[in-house]
């Protein structure tokens, strides 16, 4: 996994920005996949698990471990066990949601968030209309799940209601993600990491990545 891929779409990322592209060559393959237009609905959703399942294992990666006592059928052993640090895992709705199942099969005790947010096709700025969060967030590992990190105006705004709702230990995985998106993320949120599978050249005027895969959330559910 490389930390960060050279500068894109105009300007350079910013200096210490904690981004990982997880650039394992399965994840490549499968985005590839992905971003054809003729994938259908079903190779779109299935290739999004999949991937969510790789990227996760690279977001997880710094888990906390404990060790517990076990035995074998061979001998008796101090092994390695997660440290009991809970989970939560936040879907940015609606594309979020093609992430979660893959993140839940990892970690199938994790409780789950979402956060509604619609962007003004005009400012693209985005507008909360949900959020449903579990309890103690600060004491969860949160990973916040929405695969296109595009203008990150969304991303942004995710992020900063799940810190007003007392998130500490926040990350952000996403599957493909424009420069200027990780600018706008880095710089109002830096203590947070970003996993994502690419970084894509640049962003058009309507704010898609490109060359991007399109409308995740259409993608997914087959709405377009
Ligand atoms: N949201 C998407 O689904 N795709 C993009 O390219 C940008 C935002």
């Amino acid at each position: 996994m490389s930390d960060r891929k050279p500068e894109a779409g105009g300007g350079a990322l910013p200096e210490g920005a904690n981004i990982r592209v997880a650039d394992h060559p399965l994840i490549k393959h499968k985005l590839t996949l992905m971003r054809r237009k003729e994938a259908s609905t079903f190779e779109f959703r299935t290739l999004l698990h999949e991937l969510a399942t790789l990227l996760g294992y690279e977001a997880l990666r710094d888990l906390p471990l404990t060790t517990i006592d076990i035995e074998t059928p061979l001998t008796a052993m101090e092994a390695p066990i997660l440290s009991g640090k809970k989970l939560c895992f936040v879907s940015v709705l609606r594309a979020g949601d093609g992430l979660l199942g893959a993140m839940l099969d990892l970690v199938p005790s994790a409780r789950v968030g979402q956060v509604g947010l619609f962007r003004d096709e005009k400012t693209l700025q985005p507008h909360k209309y949900f959020l449903k969060v579990p309890h103690s967030l600060d004491q969860r590992v949160i990973v916040v799940l929405d695969p296109m990190l595009a203008t990150g105006n969304s991303a942004v705004a995710a992020v900063a209601e799940i810190k007003k709702a007392g998130g500490l230990d926040i990350r952000f995985v996403c599957v493909v993600a424009a420069p200027e998106g990780l600018r706008n993320f880095t710089e109002a949120h830096p203590d947070v990491p970003v996993t994502t599978a690419a970084i894509d050249d640049h962003l058009n005027e309507v704010g898609y990545i490109v060359p991007g895969l399109g409308d995740a959330g259409d993608r997914l559910f087959g709405t377009k």
